[in-house]
């Protein structure tokens, strides 16, 4: 049984990485959750029973098998890869998901990487949910071009992210004026085309992620993909709308075979009976769930259409990041 560190771990990922390790019955033999000097001390009531957040230190955290850094990028290129000399440290941030030597994994694509590494990259949100849908037609009919149109929940910016809209949604049926601390805009009752910073072509990070992201755990380093990421008041499952030029001509009716059979995904593809991907159905479950397929108008027979719902905490992190240390023990 490992000795399993958490930094972050009252956060809204590092509380679902808790759970997710404790339902998934990862062997965990012994559990250490740090913080900094605000929440060193605490006592948290977790699945693996109370337990009080111990003062972050390197030396303390390198004793550990597997650290789990649930925190900001700027943590993380501080520390990584100095808590990555004793222990594997999967990190949640961005800060070295395009490192050359340092593996992104979606490991129902690419978890072989992860037996051999010390530091390893679990990819943004919207990118990991996506590419459990993308990775199976990838391989059965080769993909030329991939079109995302997303709408992504309030937990993609943490529990202040979601408690803003929780709050934003009872103020303004009470008339009274909508929080905007955590997002640029009011979100609730508010859809906002805006998640990170601007780039100077025009696409904000969050989108240019989703691009640079999956072109690195496909291996496809020319793949034209191209995304626009909109917040919208949801709690904390991402939806997104994908369009996909194929190599390949592929009918709706293989599309759903091939995704029928895929690892992490639930076909969810009945519109007679009105059953399609959404974030009431997809929120706090595993899989990830891919409908509305069809054919697309543009690309005729050489394209589709889909639509998927993913939950950001699970998929979207936390459940990835624990079968990123599946993988790594498998
Ligand atoms: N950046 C994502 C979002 C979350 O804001 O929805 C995590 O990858």
């Amino acid at each position: 049984n490992l000795h399993v560190g958490v930094i972050g771990a009252t956060g809204a990922v590092g509380v679902e990485l808790i759970n997710v390790m404790f339902d998934r019955n990862f062997p965990v033999g012994e559990l250490t959750l740090f913080a900094s000097e605000r929440s060193a001390g605490k006592t948290v009531e977790t699945k693996f029973g109370t337990k009080t957040v111990a003062l972050f230190s390197v030396e303390e955290a390198k004793q550990c098998d597997i650290v789990f850094l649930a925190v900001s990028g700027d943590f993380a290129k501080e520390y990584a890869p100095k808590i990555a000399e004793g222990a594997l440290v999967i990190d949640n941030s961005s800060a070295f998901r395009l490192n050359d030597d340092v593996p992104l994994i979606v490991p129902e694509i690419n978890g072989d990487l992860a037996k051999t590494a010390k530091l390893i990259a679990n990819p943004n949100c919207t990118t990991a949910i996506a590419a459990v849908a993308l990775w199976p037609l990838h391989q059965a009919f080769g993909l030329k071009k991939v079109i995302v149109s997303t709408y992504q929940a309030a937990s993609g910016a943490g529990q202040p992210g979601m408690n803003e809209l929780r709050e934003g949604l009872a103020s303004g049926l009470e008339g009274k004026p909508v929080p905007a601390e955590v997002f640029a805009h009011p979100l609730a009752f508010n859809v906002i085309p805006h998640i990170d910073s601007f780039q100077d072509n025009g696409y904000t990070r969050e989108e240019m992620k989703v691009t640079w992201e999956t072109r690195k755990i496909f291996g496809t380093p020319d793949l034209p993909v191209s995304c626009t990421a909109v917040r919208i008041p949801t709690e904390r499952t991402h939806s997104e709308a994908i369009v996909v030029e194929t190599e390949k001509a592929v009918t709706p009716a293989q599309a759903r075979e091939v995704l029928s059979k895929a690892k992490g995904v639930k076909l969810v593809d009945d519109p007679a009976n009105n059953k399609y991907p959404m974030p009431l159905t997809a929120t706090k479950q595993y899989d990830v769930e891919v409908g509305r397929i069809r054919s697309n108008l543009i690309f005729g027979d050489h394209g589709l259409e889909l639509f998927v719902a993913g939950d950001q905490l699970l998929k979207g992190a936390a459940l990835n990041a624990v079968q990123i240390a599946e993988a790594s023990i498998a």
